[in-house]
C-alpha cells in the first residue's frame, strides 16, 4: 500500500510545532517609539492610539526606567516642540531630552532619534519649502537635517533616523557625523517609506499634518508611491550604499512584499519594519470589538513581519514583547 504524505504530524502538538518553526521572535529585536511633547507636563494618553501615551521631558525618565526593568532597552524618540516655524528651528527640547535620558541611563539604553522637520514646520511638511510653498527644496532640507543631526549626536543619541525622504541625506549626515567626531553614531534610514494613510494617528500626536497649496496637500511628492515598489527597492539600495547602517520598510504588514524583496536584495543589511500608528490601531480596534486578546493579534502581525524577512520590529506595543513572547502558547 502506498503511504500518503502526512503533514499533520508536524502540527500535532506544541513540541513538534516548536521544533519545526523557522520564524523566531525575540524582544531583543524590538524598538519602542516614545512621543515627547514639550507642551505637556505629565504623561498623557493618546485618544487615537489605544494604550499609548505621550511623555513630558520628566515623565519619559520614569517610562524608560520601567521599560528597562522589563527588558526593553531600544527606543525611537519623536520630540514635538511647542513653537513651529518655517526655517531656523530650535532643537533645544529634543536635544535636552536626549541628553537627560542618556545621562540617567547611559549605555543601558540605545536611543535612536527620529530626524525630520514635520513636527517643527508650520505647514507640517518634512522640510524647507520654496517661496511659493509649492515644492520641498531638497538641498536646503538636507542642510538643515545635517544641522539637527549633529545636535542630536552631540546630545548623546546612539542613532539618527532620518524620516524625511530627501535625496542625499544619508551621505550628507554620515559625512557630517564622521567629520565632527561622531563616527560611533549609527544611521537608521527610513529608506522605504510609503505615502500612507496609516500615519494619521501619529500626525495627530505630533501636530504634523501637512497643509499647503494644492500641490502640497499631502506627502506624495516626497514619500514613495504604493504603486511603485521599485522605488522602494532603489531608494533602499541607494541609502545602504550612502552609509545607512540599517534600513526600514514602513508601513510593514501592508508592505510585506517589499520587505521580502529587500531581504532578497540586501542579504546582509539589518532591515527594520515599522508597524505604524494606523496598523497598530487597526489591531487595537479589532481586539476591542472582537474580544480577541491584543497580545495574540499583535504577535500574529509581528510574525508576518519576521516571516517576510525583517530583523527589527518597531511597534507601539514593543514594551509588551518580552511578556507576550514568554506566555507559552506561541507555537
Ligand atoms: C515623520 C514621521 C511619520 C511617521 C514616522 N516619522 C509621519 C509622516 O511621515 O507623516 C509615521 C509613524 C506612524 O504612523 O506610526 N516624518
Ligand atoms: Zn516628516
Amino acid at each position: 500500500m502506498k503511504f500518503h504524505i502526512n503533514q499533520r504530524r508536524s502540527r500535532l502538538n506544541a513540541h513538534v510545532r516548536a521544533l519545526s518553526a523557522t520564524v523566531h521572535l525575540s524582544h531583543k529585536q524590538f524598538i519602542q517609539p516614545l512621543f515627547l511633547d514639550a507642551a505637556i507636563s505629565e504623561r498623557t494618553a493618546i485618544p487615537t492610539l489605544t494604550m499609548v501615551s505621550t511623555d513630558s521631558s520628566q515623565s519619559v525618565l520614569r517610562q524608560v526606567a520601567s521599560d528597562v526593568e522589563n527588558g526593553i532597552t531600544k527606543f525611537l524618540l519623536f520630540p514635538v516642540p511647542v513653537t513651529k516655524s518655517t526655517y531656523d528651528f530650535d532643537y533645544g527640547f529634543a536635544t535636552a531630552t536626549v541628553r537627560s535620558i542618556k545621562q540617567k541611563f547611559g549605555s543601558d539604553v540605545w536611543l535612536a532619534a527620529d530626524l525630520c522637520l514635520c513636527s517643527y514646520t508650520t505647514h507640517g511638511h518634512c522640510g524647507i519649502l520654496n517661496d511659493a510653498n509649492s515644492v520641498l527644496v531638497n538641498n536646503d532640507t538636507v542642510a538643515e537635517l545635517v544641522r539637527y543631526a549633529l545636535q542630536l549626536a552631540d546630545a548623546g543619541a546612539d542613532c539618527i533616523a532620518p524620516s524625511d525622504m530627501s535625496d542625499g541625506r544619508i551621505s550628507a549626515i554620515r559625512n557630517a557625523l564622521d567629520d565632527n567626531g561622531y563616527e560611533h553614531v549609527s544611521i537608521l534610514s527610513y529608506s522605504a517609506k510609503f505615502a500612507s494613510q496609516y500615519y494619521a494617528p501619529f500626525r495627530d500626536v505630533c501636530r504634523s499634518s501637512p497643509a499647503g497649496n494644492i500641490s502640497l496637500q499631502d506627502r506624495r511628492s516626497y514619500q514613495i508611491s504604493p504603486y511603485n515598489p521599485n522605488d522602494a527597492v532603489l531608494s533602499t539600495i541607494r541609502d545602504a550604499e550612502e552609509g545607512a547602517d540599517m534600513v526600514m520598510v514602513k508601513p510593514s504588514v501592508l508592505y510585506l512584499d517589499v520587505i521580502a524583496q529587500l531581504r532578497a536584495e540586501l542579504k546582509y543589511k539589518p532591515i527594520a519594519a515599522y508597524h505604524v500608528s494606523g496598523e497598530y490601531q487597526s489591531v487595537e480596534l479589532l481586539a476591542q470589538f472582537s474580544g480577541i486578546p491584543r497580545s495574540a493579534l499583535h504577535l500574529e502581525a509581528w510574525t508576518s513581519i519576521k516571516r517576510a524577512g525583517a530583523d527589527i520590529i518597531i511597534s507601539y506595543a514593543a514594551r509588551h514583547a518580552h511578556e507576550w513572547l514568554q506566555e507559552g502558547s506561541l507555537y
